[in-house]
């Protein structure tokens, strides 16, 4: 359900991300690029990876860490890239919003290597696959 939850945001993201880089495109206006280039790569490079490895081992997504390791991370994922535009556009007033979301993702990205750490990075999953296989 996570795995899955977080493969459907991602690919969302990417649909927006890649509109986004299409609508640069045909204004010929660039300002907002490093928006566009965070919101693919953390909204749909990352979660979508988080996604896959959630789904390939499935012990390391249960429990109440794994569903805030992945809240944090989508959150972080919209907010980082909203703040990147928004002081593009409004100057450092908006750098609040660049720091919350960083700092947001930072923590995602910590739980995440956490969880795989803990997880042996599914090693035991991996070998009874083997195993059967
Ligand atoms: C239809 C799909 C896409 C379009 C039309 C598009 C369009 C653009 C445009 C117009 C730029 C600005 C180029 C410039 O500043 O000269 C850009 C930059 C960038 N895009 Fe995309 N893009 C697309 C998909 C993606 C995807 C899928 C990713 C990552 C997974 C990505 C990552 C980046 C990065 C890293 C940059 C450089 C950002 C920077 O220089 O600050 N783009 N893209």
């Amino acid at each position: 359900m996570l795995a899955s939850n977080l493969l459907r945001i991602s690919v969302v993201l990417f649909v927006v991300g890649i509109g986004f880089g299409i609508g640069m495109g045909v204004a010929e206006d660039f300002t907002l690029a490093p928006a566009h280039a965070h919101l693919n790569l953390l909204g749909f490079v990352g979660l979508f990876l988080a996604g896959l490895y959630y789904h390939a081992f499935p012990a390391a997504a249960t429990g109440p860490l794994a569903r805030i390791q992945a809240w944090l991370s989508v959150i972080g994922a919209v907010i980082f890239p909203i703040g990147i535009a928004a002081i593009r556009i409004g100057g450092p007033t908006y750098r609040p919003v660049v720091v919350v979301g960083s700092l947001v993702v930072f923590v995602g990205a910590a739980l995440f290597a956490f969880i795989v750490f803990r997880n042996g990075a599914g090693r035991d999953e991996l070998q009874s696959k083997i195993d059967v296989g």
